[in-house]
């Protein structure tokens, strides 16, 4: 990917391009920051030195092997990013594999319960215009076997249909940032989410704040939280959180 290859598909998105770069999120809280770009700019890195997870994780992106990039989005109603950006990639990248994509609350997407992609979504203080968000995703494309990923992470190399040639980054690029616009249109982008996951009906352990709650997810409600039934029959509501699924199906 180059930024030459990037700006044929982009059809005049506004785009910065990086062939390595600490984070394509920092870069763009800087941008917003600095010059108030148009909501839809974007920011892609081929490599990130320092990309960041959820939890202050690290995020790996090594040069030529995955996807990098941070959407800058004015949105009065924060609700609707995780579950349109899920979708998005989701609806990005199945046509191209075996298998479901599936998502898993809030922010991953998945294939067979391992993870695909990444997403980090961040406020940026603004009082000038709407409220701006990054919302900053990071794709494994061809994952080099020299690092250790883990086995709870793949990629869209190992699930490619045969039929299909090299994945062309920059159009993913591109088709996600459309879709992920194009998805922040209103409260029934839930029913799509919950279509898409694969959290619902499973028993979970969800590390809060303030401790961890373990049940079973029943439910998202109206303002896109993952609804829990404790052992004991109460329902807790958590906004945000880190999910472990156990592998059996209820
Ligand atoms: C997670 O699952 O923990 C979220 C990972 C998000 C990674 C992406 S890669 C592009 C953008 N820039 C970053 O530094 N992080 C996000």
């Amino acid at each position: 990917m180059t930024e030459t290859s990037l700006a044929e598909v982009l059809g005049g998105r506004p785009c910065r391009f990086f062939p390595r770069l600490e984070s394509t999120n920092s870069t763009a809280v800087e941008w917003v920051k600095n010059e108030a770009p148009p909501s839809g700019s974007l920011v892609v890195a081929d490599e990130q030195t320092a990309g960041r997870g959820r939890f202050n994780r690290r995020w790996m992106t090594p040069a030529g092997a995955s996807i990098a990039m941070s959407v800058i989005l004015d949105c009065n109603d924060p609700r609707y990013l995780a579950p349109a950006a899920g979708l998005a990639v989701a609806d990005t990248v199945s046509p191209l594999v075996n298998g479901d994509v599936e998502l898993k609350w809030p922010n991953d997407v998945e294939i067979d319960g391992k993870k695909l992609a990444g997403i980090l979504i961040e406020a940026v203080s603004s009082t000038a215009r709407p409220p701006v968000y990054v919302v900053g995703i990071g794709m494994n494309v061809e994952l080099p076997p020299s690092l250790d990923f883990g086995r709870a992470v793949t990629s869209l190399a190992e699930h490619r249909l045969s039929v299909l040639g090299t994945i062309q980054r920059e159009r993913l690029v591109a088709e996600t940032a459309e879709q992920l616009e194009n998805r922040l249109n209103g409260p029934e982008i839930f029913a799509h989410w919950k279509e898409r996951l694969n959290t619902l009906g499973r028993r979970v352990r969800v590390v809060v704040f303030n401790g961890s709650i373990e049940g079973t997810a029943v439910d998202v409600d109206g303002e896109g939280r993952l609804v829990v039934r404790d052992d004991g029959g109460q329902l807790h509501h958590l906004s945000a959180g880190d999910v472990t699924i156990s592998s059996d199906r209820l």
